[in-house]
């Protein structure tokens, strides 16, 4: 059965002129692909700044990613966006800090722990539901707001134990906001080697203005505990946060100082909230446009569900759900890029890529190849029940990446998404408007530029 195709940017006939990448590439990187783009093994662009190899043989991917990962580490553009806001954390290190700071943060994120927390993500998703429910008036609501309130309140509730709300929450969201904005513009200068004063440093203020509040309001949280830790009387706490602060390496036998602990957690919220909002309002879009889609994912929310609490071992009983938001994952990858830096020079397919470029592996093309996936621009979750996709899914997925870097919350994504969608269908019937066309944009995430607007309708049949 042919299924729905959802939005994306329409490629252009041909790669554009450095002129015109630049223009598009301000707005979004998505807006600089050509049709090749989606059918080629390997490409190759030589920007002023920026000796560029884009690989899409998944041969080739799996080179750069796993079987010599320490020869593609991350490029130094990124840590150059994100050091006002993460400073030295594991997102953009490398070497000998990123495998220190990955055996200590590894532990957070064991399965044990995201037993412990699920209580926490609960709770976040129960205070979703009651702000939802005052959006069921018929009229149509920017989802993704709520998207992204839910996910930033799960980070903080399951790092910190406490909720996000208010004025904290308001102040948190427009500042990242105003960081994300200014993304490509730090970037773009570098790339196309413009003077900095040119373009970039109102942005650079701007930016470094937005982290500082972000981080001002961490290290708030932060503080007390780390305090009462050092005291040795910290208060029991299931947290990640008291696994952080418990956290040894066992090779110098050191911890995380308090900066070192800020740095942390601004990443682990960034990493960790803006992806899976980004993903869960796509995967409401999606289903706002598949209504059979979303009747069967209602169906399976109650019959696993009934009307009470979810718990833990729920999760993985709900294959319906779980197919949906690999499909989302598929079609809007948060993290559409990867940038790696060669640091030797190697000959890859006709190509000799010389040490000091940047090798970008984009999910966003993998996952829509032409070669590589049946009825890429079709949603079809069901892709996934039979074996079908099976060769597919080994070669050409990875919203997670792969290899050593691959994403640490990768699971706790899994597990709260679920939770998430499942709470949602059970409750609510998601509406799109006729002919409604959201632009995805990409920046740091991919998000649709200007949010999801969507009509909430509360379900006659269930309560909880
Ligand atoms: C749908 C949600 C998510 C997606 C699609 C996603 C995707 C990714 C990807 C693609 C990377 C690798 C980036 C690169 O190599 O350049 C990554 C790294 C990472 N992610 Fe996620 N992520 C998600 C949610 C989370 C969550 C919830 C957390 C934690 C609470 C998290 C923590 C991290 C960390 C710590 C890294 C860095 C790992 C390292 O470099 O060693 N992510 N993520």
């Amino acid at each position: 059965m042919s299924r729905f195709c959802p939005v994306y940017p329409k490629p252009l006939k041909n790669k554009a002129s450095l002129l015109s990448m630049f223009l598009r590439g301000r707005r979004s990187w998505l807006d600089v692909l050509f049709e090749r783009s989606y059918r080629m093994k390997m490409g190759h662009s030589k920007l002023p700044g920026l000796d560029l190899y884009m690989i899409n043989e998944p041969a080739l991917v799996r080179k750069v990613l796993i079987e010599q990962a320490e020869k593609f580490p991350k490029h130094q553009l990124l840590g150059q966006i994100l050091e006002p806001l993460l400073g030295e954390s594991i997102f953009t290190t490398n070497g000998e800090v990123w495998k220190r700071q990955r055996r200590m943060l590894d532990p957070s994120f064991e399965q044990a722990r995201l037993k412990t927390v699920f209580p926490l993500m609960n709770a976040a998703a129960v205070a979703m539901q009651q702000r939802l429910d005052a959006l069921t008036d018929g009229a149509v609501h920017d989802v993704d707001i709520e998207m992204t309130h839910v996910t930033a309140d799960i980070i903080f509730r399951t790092i910190l134990s406490s909720p996000l709300e208010g004025d904290d929450a308001r102040k948190i969201f427009d500042a990242f906001v105003r960081f994300q904005a200014m993304a490509p513009r730090i970037v773009l200068p570098i790339i196309y080697r413009l003077p900095a004063w040119l373009t970039s440093w109102f942005e650079s203020r701007q930016g470094k203005r937005a982290a500082k509040e972000i981080r001002g309001l961490l290290e708030r949280f932060i503080r007390e505990r780390y305090d009462a830790h050092q005291r040795g009387d910290a208060p029991a706490h299931q947290d990640i946060l008291a696994s952080l602060l418990n956290a040894v390496d066992e090779e110098s036998g050191t911890g995380f100082d308090f900066d070192e602990l800020v740095d942390q957690v601004a990443m682990l919220f960034l990493a960790g909230h803006e992806t899976s909002a980004s993903a869960l309002t796509w995967a409401l879009y999606l289903i706002a446009m598949s209504p059979d889609i979303q009747e069967r994912m209602h169906a399976e929310a109650r019959a696993v569900l009934g009307e009470r609490d979810p718990e833990f071992s729920d999760i993985k009983a709900m294959d319906f759900i779980w197919n949906v938001f690999r499909e989302t994952l598929r079609l809007y990858p948060p993290v559409g890029f990867f940038a790696r830096e060669a640091s030797e020079t190697q000959q890859m397919r006709d190509k000799t890529v010389q040490a000091g470029s940047t090798v970008i592996i984009a999910p966003w093309l993998i996952q829509r190849h032409r070669d590589l996936w049946e009825r890429p621009d079709e949603f079809d979750p069901d892709r996934y029940a039979g074996d079908s996709a099976k060769e597919s899914l080994k070669c050409a997925y990875l919203p997670f990446s792969l290899g050593p870097r691959v994403c640490m919350g990768a699971a706790f994504a899994m597990q709260e998404a679920v939770l998430i969608l499942a709470r949602l269908v059970r409750r609510y019937r998601f509406v799109a408007l006729p002919g409604q066309k959201p632009r995805p944009v990409g920046r740091l995430t991919i998000r649709s530029e200007n949010g999801m607007r969507l009509a909430v309708h509360k379900r006659a049949d269930f309560t909880k």
